[in-house]
């Protein structure tokens, strides 16, 4: 029987500056999603990408003197490399110039225009090149420096006026209001559907789909004075690189579409909720399951801006504290869908308490007992006492609290559960105090070391779509090698007595401020 599938999706990121960490956040949220989905067994598609054509490129591009096509080139590669550098899983990385695309983008104009859903006119009206959106006039706001401000993004306006292809959206009110209506979980959190629904609401004004100012872009097929506009180019990647149209049963269209999970920041929601369902049922395509908007990151309290230079290199922080530890710390430190702020003391904090000593300690601890005490393979177990199989059936019964919260995309709530589990385990091992028991009952000490191994395993099994490679290395010491993915499937199958381990190094550090900065 074929596997079920999972299609989950990135924002294709602008390419007119080098990634931040808003940029490797959302990747990250999908690339945790993606590993604990396909330990369950799914057949995942995990997409990412650059978004590269429109005005704000254009104009990145003429500032660095060289043609669009170059420029994209060479920053999409940045995108491709941070993407790499953060162990991001992806199955597949767009860019929007590539053929595939452009193919699939007209096909799906063309749609739209056989379902009678585009007509001619002219836009007129206020236009934010820094998020390629259009904006009511009441959506915007003069600031004491004489200029006119969109309010939601605060980024500046200018007014435009130019012949322009429509795309009816109001028509689409009802239908959309439906649709949030009857799957509320199309939206997450629920605060940002409120938001949408009494956005739709307010009611729709037909959108301008085509620019004619400048040509960066997709040309409108039939009429190639006018290219798209990016919002509509760019959206249209979830399906074109899935080879749209091709929409065979068993082509990757037909085997990954609808998506199951569209990740995007708050500010982009409008874009995934309104818009992209509006043109798919507007071309009768089937819609994704899930958008998710995610929260934005402050850093030190303060709103991350390149003209304060506070922007957060997620390279910095990976240097500075490790890959996974980076990981764990975004994932864990703010509820999944609220903003949050980014401190070194905290992170400092997380890195250490968390990690270095509740998860790191006791396992090296563990490990390093059996590794010399029991000739270096996992002991065989005596009777089990109530205490041993109280531990056992907790470590069991993470798995199912864990996987509800990834249903939900509370990342931090999964690691809270399993956290839970990591401290009932120090508890235990405290108690049982297998380092005393080597001198007074080695048999006893045996059992709790096969016990202890047992959490150990099922914890990290848990811990590793967020930490992929400090978990993998410990799962080694315990001879789980992984190959094919650590399938949950056997989650709750226990070590067999008398397999060789490995020695044991640490693998969370803690962390040490360089004297420079104590
Ligand atoms: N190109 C569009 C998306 C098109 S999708 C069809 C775009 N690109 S972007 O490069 O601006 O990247 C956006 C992603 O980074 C968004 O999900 C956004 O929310 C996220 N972040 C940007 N700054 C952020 C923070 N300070 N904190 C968290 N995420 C933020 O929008």
């Amino acid at each position: 029987m074929s596997r079920p599938t999972y299609y989950i999706t990135t924002p294709i990121y602008y390419v007119n500056d080098k990634p931040h960490i808003g940029h490797a956040y959302t990747s990250l949220a999908c690339d945790v999603m993606a590993r604990f989905k396909r330990m369950q067994g799914f057949d995942v598609h995990f997409l990412t990408g650059t978004d590269e054509h429109g005005q704000k490129i254009e104009q990145a591009a003429t500032k660095a003197g060289i043609a669009p096509q170059d420029f994209t080139d060479q920053v999409s590669v940045s995108f491709r490399d941070l993407a790499d550098d953060m162990g991001f899983s992806h199955n597949d990385f767009i860019r929007t110039t590539e053929a595939r695309h452009k193919s699939g983008v007209q096909e799906l104009w063309r749609r739209l225009e056989q379902a009678g859903t585009i007509y001619e006119g002219g836009y007129e009206g206020w236009y934010a090149v820094s998020d390629e959106a259009f904006y009511n006039e009441d959506e915007t706001e003069v600031r004491d420096d004489g200029k006119r401000y969109a309010v939601a993004s605060g980024k500046e306006v200018e007014w435009v006026v130019e012949p322009s292809y429509f795309f009816k959206l109001s028509a689409f009110q009802d239908k959309l209001i439906e649709l949030y209506e009857s799957q509320p979980d199309f939206i997450l959190p629920a605060s940002r559907r409120n938001e949408v629904m009494s956005f739709v609401k307010g009611g729709l004004r037909d959108l301008s789909i085509s620019r004619t100012t400048f040509s960066w872009g997709i040309p409108v097929p039939g009429d190639e004075k006018h290219v798209m506009y990016v919002w509509l180019d760019a959206l249209a990647n979830y399906i074109t690189a899935l080879g749209f149209p091709n929409e065979e049963k068993d082509s990757q269209y037909g085997r990954f579409w609808p998506a199951d999970l569209h990740m995007v920041g708050k500010d982009i929601l409008r874009f995934h909720a309104v818009y992209w369902p509006a043109f798919l049922m507007a071309a009768g395509l089937p819609l994704p399951k899930r958008v998710f908007a995610h929260g934005w990151w402050t850093n030190e309290g303060q709103k991350i801006s390149k003209s304060l230079g506070n922007v957060i290199d997620p390279y910095a922080l990976v240097e500075k504290y490790g890959l996974d530890q980076t990981r764990y710390f975004l994932m864990r430190e703010v509820p999944f869908g609220n903003d949050g702020d980014f401190s070194a003391s905290a992170m400092e904090t997380r890195m250490n308490a968390d990690l270095a000593n509740a998860y790191g300690n006791l396992a090296q601890r563990v490990l390093s007992m059996i590794f010399k005490n029991c000739d270096g393979a996992i002991p065989t177990p005596g009777t089990l006492t109530d205490a041993d199989e109280a531990i056992l059936a907790s470590s069991g019964a993470v798995l199912e609290k864990v996987a509800a919260q990834m249903e939900q995309q509370a990342f931090h709530r999964a690691l809270e559960a399993i956290w839970g589990l990591v401290s009932e385990a120090n508890v235990y091992v405290d108690e049982q105090a297998p380092w005393t028991l080597k001198k007074t009952d080695p048999a006893r000490m045996r059992t709790v070391l096969y016990v202890m191994a047992n959490v150990i395993r099922r914890i990290t099994l848990l811990a590793h779509p967020f930490m992929p490679t400090s978990t993998a290395k410990l799962l080694s010491f315990l001879s789980e090698t992984g190959e094919g993915g650590y399938a949950l499937a056997s989650f709750d199958a226990m070590l067999e007595p008398g397999i060789a381990i490995d020695k044991p190094s640490g693998v969370f550090p803690r962390y040490v401020a360089p004297e420079s900065e104590a």
